[in-house]
């Protein structure tokens, strides 16, 4: 059976400060902090949603982290540049790497799906609009589940959605949290680590390989299914 691929959108196929040219028309040389505060708070809200059991949706976490980033920075937003920003996210771009890297894994033969916190149908329009959903069998979200990663049940559900077994099914990430709830759970997992900056998390649970760009990632994990 082939091996199937769960690739993260958001920060992995996705690149979530591509919002940061529009937010310089509203907080100038801010655009940068701002960004990467909009993002962490997404985050937080969607653990703690989860957490809480108290589920909406990830538009609305994104939703409610850009109120909060707004009054942090005291940017003064109104509705309408809101509104501009939250129609910003909705066609962000994917990484330079990604187009490449996906159409290598396909020539490998892997199956490969989308697999996010964000809702089906904003995924397909990112990744339609990127030009790369042609690449995915299907996209899941765990939006059918009513919870966020890295809930053990979403990555439950995916691999029956995608009809996989964990030790048969990687999830492909930018994102440690992701990385460590998907080998927690019992899938594979190779962390995409694009900036020499970014550090893992201290948890006790490493990624099956680690990948500098997505163009390395079939032959890497070609190369540890071979040696596991
Ligand atoms: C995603 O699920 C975690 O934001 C990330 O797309």
């Amino acid at each position: 059976m082939a091996v199937t691929l769960a690739f993260d959108v958001y920060g992995t196929l996705i690149d979530t400060h591509g919002v940061i040219a529009a937010l310089e028309k509203y907080v100038g040389d801010k655009a940068f902090a701002f960004s990467a505060t909009w993002r962490d708070k997404q985050l937080e809200y969607s653990f703690r949603r989860g957490l809480m059991q108290n589920y909406e949706n990830f538009a609305h976490c994104t939703r409610s982290a850009l109120d909060y980033t707004s009054a942090f920075y005291k940017a003064e937003l109104g509705q309408n540049d809101k509104e501009a920003l939250l129609d910003a996210y909705k066609v962000l771009p994917a990484f330079d790497d990604v187009k490449e890297g996906l159409a290598r894994a396909q020539d490998s033969g892997f199956r490969m799906f989308a697999f996010s916190n964000g809702s089906a149908d904003a995924v397909e329009l990112l990744l339609k609009n990127a030009g790369i959903r042609d690449y995915f069998v299907g996209v899941v979200s765990v939006d059918e589940m009513k919870s966020f990663k890295p809930n053990p049940a979403v990555y439950s559900h995916f691999l029956r959605r995608a009809g996989a077994v964990g030790s048969e099914a990687w999830l492909i990430s930018s994102n440690p949290f992701d990385v460590i709830g998907a080998v927690s759970f019992g899938m594979r997992a190779a962390w995409v680590k694009r900036s020499a900056d970014a550090v893992f998390d201290p948890w006790g649970i490493e990624p099956t390989v680690t990948v500098h760009s997505l163009l390395n990632l079939a032959e890497q994990v070609d190369r540890e299914r071979k040696r596991i």
